[in-house]
């Protein structure tokens, strides 16, 4: 690769290769090109190559040996980040990109940071939100929130990923039809919170944390399951009341929005849907009665992460801190864990008193 190109090599090329990544790489242009793509399905590993004409393969090691991959990005499903990730910085590439969760336990995560500190290759998450610009400047903005917020409310109403990934590509590989999970037996249902919230409510749940001071015991006080599937969770965090839900809907129209409210002060921000492409979210600070509106931008999260993981590779940013990556996922574990012991109970308690 020429010193201005940053090659880039997928491994994991489902969805969010196709319907994110791609086509963000495809609209940024230079530095970036897709140099070589990895997918466990040939069909689909060589559909999304042939894309971007770039070479595939079904074995990971080849991206790692492929010296044209300046940096790998993980898209695999969460089992295989952690040790993807390790491999790829042990590899000696430039930095990795990781999808959310860059990882499924406490251990895993500080091991991922040991061998990044260890090779000097640094790591981002694609956690999207924490990169969209309407965060980034009214965090700045709301830090009042940070003595005197009482309540924080992260909501996401979220039609099925498919109708909005087919606005941006034809997704190839997808899974014929999901059969929905038997919620109506314990374990499915603590399985299915475990997953949800490792898998959906771990985009924000960095911003929450970002507004505990107290948030190493998270206490979940309250968890429901709404019948159109999702979750409700009330939590108290420090002296934090924070309520964190998502419910899945059949129909079109989404949201996904996050809200911090203190005494005299109060953030709210309206993210825009993923897949779509749509520009950055828009946020509203309320300081002693004046509001600012920050946003939308132009730049959406998933192009802000990528454009951060250019300057890191040239040398013009800093690596993000390695114990906020180890407390976020920490975080979202601890509540996970919670979530999934209290979904298991519920539903087991439904059952005993329908057979009653
Ligand atoms: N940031 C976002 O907005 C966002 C959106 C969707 C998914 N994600 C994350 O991206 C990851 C991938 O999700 P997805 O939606 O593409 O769906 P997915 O996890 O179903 O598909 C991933 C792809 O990986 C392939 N695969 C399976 N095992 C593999 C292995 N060992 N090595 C390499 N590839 C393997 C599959 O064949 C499939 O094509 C997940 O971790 C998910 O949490 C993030």
């Amino acid at each position: 690769m020429s010193s201005e190109t940053i090659g880039v090599g997928f491994i994991g090329a489902g969805p969010v290769t196709q319907a994110i990544h791609v086509p963000t790489l495809a609209r940024i242009g230079a530095p970036f090109r897709v140099v070589a793509v990895m997918d466990v399905d040939a069909a689909v590993a060589e559909s999304v190559a042939d894309r971007v004409h770039a070479s595939w393969t079904t074995d990971a090691t080849e991206i790692l040996a492929n010296d044209a991959v300046d940096v790998v990005a993980v898209c695999s499903p969460h089992r295989f980040h952690a040790e993807q990730v390790i491999a790829a910085c042990r590899a000696g590439k430039r930095a990795v990109f990781c999808e959310k969760p860059f990882a499924m336990s406490r251990e895993e995560a500080k091991a991922i940071m040991r061998v990044s500190a260890e090779t000097g290759v640094p790591i981002i998450v694609g956690a999207m939100h924490t990169f969209d610009p309407a965060w980034v400047a009214a965090r700045s903005h709301a830090e009042a929130l940070l003595a005197t917020a009482h309540t924080i409310r992260y909501s996401i109403v979220l039609p099925p990923n498919p109708r909005f990934e087919d606005f941006a590509t034809q997704v190839v590989g997808r899974p014929v039809a999901m059969t929905p999970p038997d919620r109506s037996d314990p374990e499915v249902a603590a399985a299915d919170m475990f997953g949800q919230v490792m898998g959906l409510a771990i985009h924000d749940l960095p911003l929450v944390r970002a507004f505990c001071p107290d948030f190493r015991k998270p206490q979940l006080l309250d968890c429901r399951i709404p019948q159109l599937g999702g979750y409700v969770l009330d939590l108290q965090v420090g002296n934090r009341a924070v309520r964190v839900e998502a419910i899945h809907t059949d129909g079109w129209q989404p949201e996904w929005c996050f809200e911090v409210i203190g005494d005299d002060s109060a953030l709210r921000i309206d993210f825009t849907p993923s897949y779509v492409h749509a520009g950055s979210g828009t946020a509203v600070v309320t300081l002693d009665g004046e509001r600012t509106v920050f946003g939308p931008f132009a730049q959406n999260g998933y192009e802000a992460e990528w454009r951060y993981l250019a300057a890191l590779v040239e040398g013009r940013a800093e690596p993000l801190h390695t114990a906020d990556l180890i407390e976020d996922v920490t975080f979202a574990l601890t509540i996970a864990k919670q979530a999934s012991q209290a979904a298991r109970a519920l539903v087991a308690g439904q059952q005993s008193g329908a057979a009653a």
